[in-house]
């Protein structure tokens, strides 16, 4: 049995996204622009898309710009708003220390570029404060960057209230909405967002489908130069296949949207409480904040997370840990070390994420194994640091 707890890293097909993708793959192999018959097939395929997705988040199809997935959306939302603003005197981007490096990096590069950065600070609930937003904006931020949903955590941050504050201060208002769609509502008129990021890989849709839902009326820079594609505002011809199949999973997340989040949120809580019983040393990371119903976030105390993670897949268990490995060093999660965290929790948590085809008899099995795992290596973890080796 294998068990699949990883879906804020990507998530499974459903089955009518994967029939509809085969499907527009052969039948509307058509270029959109083009005039004919073809064409015009693979825009109407389009346009359903762009109303599907629309529905999902309560956004206008107008107002929706289909992109290759959340990276490029949270590059073109902060990079093309940065852009049209670069003649006036706004020169100051804000973001929260929590957000993706698609947004993160996107800051690092617009600030060699002359841009004034600063980073928003969560504390240990992992959520970001209107008023230490209200203390780090001035009259010359151009636009607020905050993820509804966090990845690692799942904490959900109060948008419509830094919307408003943003927007008190002429500023624009981008959230990153990848973690959030097909988790909670994602409602783009009650957050009183300008600028919103989704991707279809996290809610049971293809990779490389995206979107970035601009409010009608907001000046935005395209990134991507050259044909007239999506009104002028990213040019390429688009990736019919994956579009279809991203509105095809948004007309299914959104009809299962409660019916999916009651479920999961019973699954989720049924593992967090059974490996915190059976576990002793383990703490939920965020746990106290609001959260979306399907991650959590455990150290567990004395075990490095990277072993975790490798003795559950030899199990046959995928789950994953918030740092990133890069040449053999690891890098603690940016996320965790916002929160105030210890040097070594942050190096000893997991994310457990689950989703559509998960089961209560999968999360009895990780309950089930994790002692033993845990037991293991932290009995590995005191014979070395008794011989001294490490
Ligand atoms: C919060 C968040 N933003 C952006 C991305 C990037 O999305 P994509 O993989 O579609 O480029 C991810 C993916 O991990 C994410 O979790």
């Amino acid at each position: 049995m294998r068990v699949y707890f990883d879906y804020n890293a990507t998530t499974p097909l459903s089955a009518e996204v994967v029939d509809a993708v085969i499907q527009a793959t052969r039948d509307q192999f058509g270029n959109a622009s083009s005039v004919h018959h073809f064409g015009q097939q693979a825009k109407a395929a389009l346009d359903d898309a762009r109303s599907a997705v629309g529905r999902l988040i309560n956004g206008d199809p107008s107002e929706i710009i289909f992109t290759s997935g959340g990276t490029e959306s949270d590059n073109f939302a902060i990079r093309g708003a940065a852009d049209a603003l670069e003649p006036s005197s706004r020169r100051h981007l804000i973001a929260s220390a929590i957000e993706h490096e698609a947004v993160l990096n996107t800051f690092k590069a617009l600030a060699r570029r002359g841009w004034r950065t600063t980073l928003i600070p969560v504390d240990h609930t992992g959520v970001v404060s209107p008023a230490r937003l209200r203390d780090l904006i001035t009259a010359d931020t151009a636009l607020v960057s905050v993820m509804h949903a966090n990845n690692e955590i799942g904490t959900i941050q109060p948008i419509a209230e830094l919307a408003g504050i943003a927007h008190e201060h002429g500023a624009l208002m981008h959230t990153d909405a990848v973690q959030s769609a097909g988790k909670i509502p994602v409602d783009v008129r009650a957050a009183g967002v300008d600028l919103l990021s989704l991707s279809a890989h996290k809610f049971n849709g293809p990779k490389g489908a995206g979107v970035l839902w601009v409010k009608r009326g907001t000046r935005m820079q395209p990134i991507l130069t050259g044909g007239r594609h999506e009104r002028s505002r990213r040019a390429g011809t688009e990736n019919v296949p994956a579009i279809v199949g991203m509105g095809v999973a948004a007309t299914g997340t959104r009809a299962k949207l409660d019916a999916e989040a009651a479920r999961d949120g019973t699954l989720r809580d049924r593992l967090e409480a059974g490996i915190l019983a059976a576990v002793p040393g383990t703490a939920v990371n965020g746990g106290d904040s609001p959260r979306v119903p399907n991650t959590t976030n455990i150290s567990f105390d004395r075990v490095e997370a990277e072993s975790l993670v490798i003795a559950l897949d030899l199990e046959g268990i995928a789950v994953s840990t918030g740092s990133a490995c890069s040449s053999g060093t690891l890098e603690p999660s940016h996320v965790l070390r916002a929160m105030g965290l210890s040097a070594h929790r942050t190096q000893n948590s997991l994310r457990f994420s689950l989703g559509l085809f998960s089961t209560g008899e999968e999360v009895d099995r990780v309950v089930d194994l994790l002692p033993r795992l845990v037991d293991k290596l932290r009995g590995l973890t005191r014979r070395s640091q008794t011989v001294g080796i490490n």
